[in-house]
C-alpha cells in the first residue's frame, strides 16, 4: 500500500444522479453548478478545493444535495444559481484554514 499527503482541504461532492421519471439532482442543473465549481476549483484553489460529482445522497425530493468535507454539512434546495454562495463558503473555509485551529 502506498500513501501520499493530499492537498485538498475542502471535498465537495455534489449529487449528479439522473433517474429517469422521478425527481433527482441532475435534473436540477446538479451538472452545470459542479462544471462551475470544478472549473473554478481547479483554477483558483490550487486544488484546496476538491468538486466531485456524486451518486445519489438520498435528499431527490430536496436537491440538488451536496455533501461538504470537513465540515460534515448536508446542503440541499440548492439551485443552480447558488454557485456564488457556495464558492464564497468554500473560499472563507480555506481562509479559516489557513489561520489554524
Ligand atoms: S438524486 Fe440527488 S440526492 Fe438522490
Amino acid at each position: 500500500m502506498k500513501s501520499e499527503k493530499m492537498k485538498s482541504v475542502v471535498e465537495v461532492h455534489i449529487c449528479n444522479y439522473k433517474r429517469d421519471g422521478d425527481e433527482c439532482c441532475f435534473d436540477k442543473g446538479a451538472k452545470e453548478l459542479t462544471d462551475k465549481l470544478k472549473k473554478w476549483a481547479k483554477g483558483e484553489t490550487d486544488k484546496q478545493v476538491r468538486v466531485f460529482r456524486s451518486g445519489c445522497l438520498g435528499k431527490c425530493s430536496e436537491g440538488i444535495a451536496m455533501a461538504c468535507y470537513p465540515q460534515k454539512k448536508m446542503f440541499t434546495e440548492i439551485a443552480e444559481d447558488d454557485y456564488k454562495e457556495i464558492k464564497k463558503m468554500l473560499e472563507e473555509t480555506l481562509e479559516e484554514n489557513k489561520k489554524g485551529p
